[in-house]
């Protein structure tokens, strides 16, 4: 019978045949033992000389590494293998015989697995951290569709900068200027005035010069928006989604966060509320902790991060930011002018920013003022400003960003390893 690694707990004690790849083997004189993959899990195929063809057993002797075949076993189930089952072969039907796959198990250099990242992604670890992103897709439209949420999809290509003009991607289209988008926010508070609550999901765009361990050109983002809501019920929603992502990891990825050696416990206390502090409080923080560089006024940069998160075990949100360092749209604090009602969730163990959010300008009169105050050209704007001409609401949205959540609940140290096709500051290959 035919079936997949993920399926072989349905069948001990039968003969199945599996389409599978060779990941690893080891071979002493008289049995051979194959790591087999299939994209569904991993198995260990045993092929023993006494049970099976000769030509079987050399086969499997020197069967290369990537290789496919279909491959005939009994299912034992087998406590003492890391994947629970194994496969006592009986055939071996070759498919492709490999040749020289580059990845070999030994270690190799971050640049040369890179490289051939297209080959990479087959690994052990590649694929638990691919099986956690998928999780944390699927968690994202479940939470979001439980709680009343439209999911609308954002252009690509747009005239608008919502996240200031320095990173933009420069694109003609046809006659006129475009850019890639780096948020597809504007485009969901116009969708939050026709549908209420709306979300948008997809991969964003930012010409960042930073070679960071955190930052990406290309990225994917979860971009709610809702009408009439305050700074303080988007609180409420974003510490409830980023809980229900890390529960959703814990209860359906084990085995993958097993590969990962990631530490759940760190994980297991990630449950709201969240705490919270100001910007000034985080600035006094900071001071005690002797950081003597920063002042009111500055950005937070990655040690500032650090610092901060590590002082609690829960993502925590810093709230209050000075305006002049935050995006055109958001709200000033109505008692305090020179803050705005904005929030930056902080994940903990150092992984920095996952979400920015924040109550949006409504008034037409202050928006307008804004957009020129940032010299951005009104025109491009006109139809965000009928937002505001038109029934405007107070409203308020955030956005997560993929990777540096996967990072963080995968516990993997650098971005690159959390997206399939990881586009850096200079690598567009493959
Ligand atoms: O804080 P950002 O720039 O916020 C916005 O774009 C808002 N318009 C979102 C909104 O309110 N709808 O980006 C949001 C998140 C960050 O917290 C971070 O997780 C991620 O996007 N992010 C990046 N991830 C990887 N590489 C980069 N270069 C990133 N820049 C931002
Ligand atoms: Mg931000």
């Amino acid at each position: 019978m035919k079936t997949t690694i993920a399926e072989v707990k349905h069948h001990v004690g039968q003969e199945v045949t599996i389409g599978a790849w060779l990941a690893n083997k080891r071979s002493s004189g008289k049995i051979s033992f194959l790591q087999l993959r299939d994209g569904t899990g991993f198995i260990q195929g045993v092929v023993e000389k006494k049970n099976v063809p000769e030509e079987v057993f050399q086969l499997a002797k020197s069967l290369p590494q990537e290789s496919s075949v279909y491959i005939t076993g009994t299912v034992h189930a087998d406590e003492r293998s890391p994947y629970g089952y194994e496969l006592a072969v009986t055939d071996i039907r070759v498919i492709h015989l490999a040749k020289d796959y580059p990845i070999t198990p030994k270690n190799h250099g971050t640049e040369f697995l890179m490289d051939h990242r297209h080959l990479w992604l087959r690994s052990r670890r590649q694929h638990a951290i691919m099986k956690i992103r998928d999780e944390i897709i699927h968690a994202t439209v479940e939470f979001f569709r439980k709680n009343g949420f439209v999911k609308v999809d954002a252009p690509i290509l747009t005239g608008s900068a919502p996240e200031g003009t320095t990173e933009l991607f420069h694109t003609k289209y046809f006659d006129e200027d475009a850019y890639l988008s780096q948020s597809g926010q504007l485009y969901m508070e116009a969708a939050a005035m026709a549908l209420g609550k709306v979300y948008s999901f997809g991969p964003t765009f930012r010409a960042e010069k930073s070679k960071t361990r955190r930052h990406l050109i290309e990225f994917w983002m979860v971009e709610p928006e809702m009408a009439f809501c305050s700074f303080e019920e988007n609180l409420q929603v974003q510490e409830n989604y980023v809980s229900y992502l890390v529960q959703s990891v814990l209860n359906n990825c084990r085995q993958e966060l097993k590969t990962l050696e990631r530490d759940v416990s760190k994980l297991e206390k990630v449950t709201p509320p969240f705490p919270r502090i100001t910007y000034d409080e985080a600035i006094k923080l900071l001071h005690e902790q002797g950081f003597d560089d920063i002042q009111w006024g500055d950005d937070f940069g990655a040690p500032h991060e650090t610092a901060i998160a590590n002082s609690f075990d829960k993502p925590v949100f810093i709230t209050h930011y000075p305006k002049a360092i935050k995006p055109f749209y958001m709200e000033p604090d109505p008692e305090r002018k020179e803050v705005v009602l904005c929030a930056d969730l902080i994940a903990p163990e150092g992984y920095g920013e996952i979400i920015g959010g924040s109550e949006r300008i409504h008034d037409y009169d202050l928006l307008k003022q804004r957009i020129e105050e940032f010299g951005l050209p009104l025109q491009a704007y006109e139809w965000y400003l009928d937002l505001r001409r038109y029934g405007s609401v107070p409203h308020s949205g955030f956005g997560l960003g993929l990777e540096r959540t996967v990072a963080w609940i995968a516990g993997i140290e650098h971005v690159r390893e959390t997206i399939p096709f990881p586009r850096l500051l200079n690598r567009i290959y493959p």
